[in-house]
């Protein structure tokens, strides 16, 4: 022992100098979903956040007055969300105007709110009357938010993928046909006017194949070549916003912001899903944080930063499905992380399974 002490106490010295400097911290945001019936009270989770996290940012998918409270003085931002169910009543100034009244006025700027989002998944979901009225209920309430004179928050909307025809290879990535110049084309118009981003919710996990399992993953791989633009691709996800980005040029709107509202990938599933573990989800979550942070950005848009939501704060016990649909979370009830991405502030959790990126 005696003899090993003096080659020992160096080693151990490095250790200690390196340990917080190789803990990096990164920003993010988070869906602070709520179909569970054993989550902690708004106030804990919101001083939680602020204390032991580096998220600066949660989406919520309504604008529940207790988690607007709780989240007052905090600092973080917060995305609201209208229901879809709301969006035809919406349309119409009055009802906007209220809505305004009730759900942001009494909370704002205490809280931090600094973004609506009309409904969820919207246009792909192909529902006539519902795409007729979007756009007019994002209006009013961009409207209605001038009328009480708050101009810090922006009025947009998440779309799944499936408002591309086609997204492979990146650059010839397109909007559905009838959605181009029907839908997007003002949508974007008004987004381009307020200086609002286009919000997407791109999931590798629902596009990969077991041999794009590494790409999907932005774990090393051959990557996918796009002969068009010349770019290779070495992670699917920016693959996908590439595609929409293509898209969204096509129609004359390549400059409008893009923020990614909601990705993720779950960390339990059925024993037939050998893909869905802890493992692979640390390594998608983690490097997703990592690559958003870089500010690298994509083959097409390069050095832009996307502001990034993971699906999802908590495993939400409530949903309906299968097992992965309740496995998505970041952290277990009582607020111990499933895993960590880099974005506790205490240095590293005392867990073995801490990603080493
Ligand atoms: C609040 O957050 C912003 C970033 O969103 C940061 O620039 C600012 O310094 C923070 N303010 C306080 C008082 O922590
Ligand atoms: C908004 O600002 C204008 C100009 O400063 C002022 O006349 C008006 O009363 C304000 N409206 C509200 C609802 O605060």
């Amino acid at each position: 022992m005696t003899n090993s002490a003096p080659i020992l106490f160096p080693s151990l010295l490095l250790l200690f100098i390196l340990l917080p400097i190789s803990t990096s911290e990164y920003t993010i945001g988070v869906n602070y979903g709520t179909v569970a019936d054993n989550l902690p009270p708004p106030s804990q989770v919101a001083q939680f956040l602020k204390l032991k996290t580096t998220i600066d940012r949660i989406k919520l998918f309504d604008a529940n007055p207790d988690i607007l409270n709780a989240f007052s003085n905090t600092n973080i931002s917060i995305t609201v969300s209208a229901l879809n169910s709301d969006i035809l009543q919406l349309s119409k100034l009055p009802a906007a105007q209220s809505w305004i009244a009730n759900y942001i006025v009494p909370f704002y700027p205490q809280t931090k709110i600094n973004r609506i989002v009309v409904g969820n998944e919207i246009v792909a979901a192909s529902d006539k009357n519902l795409n007729a009225h979007l756009l007019l209920a994002m209006k009013s309430l961009h409207t209605a938010l001038q009328l009480v004179n708050i101009t810090d928050i922006q009025v947009s909307t998440p779309h799944s993928l499936g408002i591309l025809a086609s997204s492979e290879p990146p650059s010839q990535g397109r909007f559905r046909r009838g959605f181009d110049r029907a839908i997007f084309s003002p949508m974007l118009k008004f987004l381009q006017e307020t200086k609002s981003p286009f919000m997407i919710n791109p999931y590798p996990y629902f596009g990969f194949l077991p041999k794009t399992l590494n790409y999907a993953l932005f774990k090393p791989n051959l990557g996918v070549y796009d002969r068009r633009t010349k770019k290779t691709y070495t992670n699917m996800f920016d693959a996908m916003l590439d595609a929409v980005h293509s898209a969204m040029k096509r129609l004359g709107y390549g400059d409008v912001e893009i923020v990614v509202a909601e990705t993720g990938w779950p960390s339990v599933g059925e024993s037939n899903q050998p893909e869905v573990n802890l493992e692979n989800a640390v390594t998608y979550n983690g490097n997703l944080v990592k690559h958003v942070n870089s500010g690298i950005g994509t083959p097409l848009m390069p050095k832009r930063k996307f502001e990034t939501f993971v699906f999802s704060l908590f495993d939400e016990n409530l949903k309906p499905g299968l097992t992965e649909e309740r496995n998505f979370g970041l952290f277990r009830s009582d607020l111990s992380p499933v895993y960590d991405i880099g974005i506790m502030r205490d240095g590293r959790v005392s867990d073995e399974r801490t990603l080493e990126l």
